[in-house]
């Protein structure tokens, strides 16, 4: 690794936050705010090989998103179809491995077909992985992954002694992914909003201020720059 990369997270996660008031501001509908977010997302990703981040996942549709107006769900599925539609090619040739965490049995079978055709097609790229949570809860995940665990034990495949953090996250939707260096949020908001919940035990975690289509790869590349410069001692003391 370049020394100017020293210290920079390897996998960074983001809550895109902030399309909606993004929107309302230039008196817009919230959609008009998804799609600006959406162009966001291709420069951020484009950024990551020279920032030295391997691991970028992004949280873009949770559990609870449900509960907004019909209207706006639709409208965000849509999106979501497009995106992949649209960028596939791209994502395959620029050497970017695609997965989706979360739970898929709610998505409209369309859209899990662009899903799975799209991480079959890019599993053999390695210059950067992309990770999108879509309808992604943590504690959904870490339920789903108790459940399979239980149905493994029911089985007689393992038994309750096998149960340990480390057998439990290979049950989790990230199992082959590292675990987020640094979480960051956009739009002000200090909160978690169910992501990440197990991984996140030891991020470091960025709130900012800015809203999600307003923020920049320079942006991006200066909240790295300052986590770099952070201590992080997971539980022990400094040497
Ligand atoms: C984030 O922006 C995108 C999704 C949750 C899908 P919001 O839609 O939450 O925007 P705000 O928070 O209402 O501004
Ligand atoms: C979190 O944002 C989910 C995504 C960014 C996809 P929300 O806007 O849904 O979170 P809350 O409702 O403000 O906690
Ligand atoms: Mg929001």
């Amino acid at each position: 690794m370049p020394e100017d990369l020293a210290g920079l997270p390897t996998h960074v996660a983001i809550i895109m936050d902030g399309n909606g008031r993004w929107a309302q501001q230039r008196g817009r509908p919230r959609l008009f705010g998804h799609h600006a977010g959406a162009r966001r997302v291709r420069e951020i990703l484009k950024s990551c090989p020279d920032l030295g981040v391997k691991y970028l996942t992004l949280f873009a549709f949770s559990t609870e998103n449900w509960k907004r107006t019909q209207a706006e769900v639709a409208g965000l599925m849509g999106l979501f179809r497009k995106y992949l539609e649209r960028e596939a090619d791209e994502l395959f040739r620029s050497g970017v491995c695609v997965r989706f965490i979360g739970d898929r049995i709610r998505l409209d079978p369309k859209l899990v077909t662009l899903m799975d055709d799209l991480e079959l097609r890019t599993a053999g790229n390695n210059l950067v992985h992309l990770t999108v949570a879509l309808n992604y809860g943590g504690r959904d995940e870490v339920t789903r992954a108790a459940k399979r665990l239980a149905f493994e034990i029911e089985q007689g495949r393992l038994t309750h002694k096998d149960v340990d953090a480390e057998t439990l996250a290979k049950f989790l939707d990230t199992r082959v992914l590292p675990d987020p260096d640094l979480v960051i949020r956009t739009s002000g908001e200090a909160r978690i909003s169910n992501f990440l919940l197990w991984q996140s035990a030891y991020a470091e975690y960025e709130f900012i201020d800015t809203l999600w289509p307003d923020f920049t790869a320079e942006e991006f590349a200066r909240v790295l720059s300052e986590f770099a410069k952070r201590d992080r001692r997971f539980g022990a003391i400094r040497a």
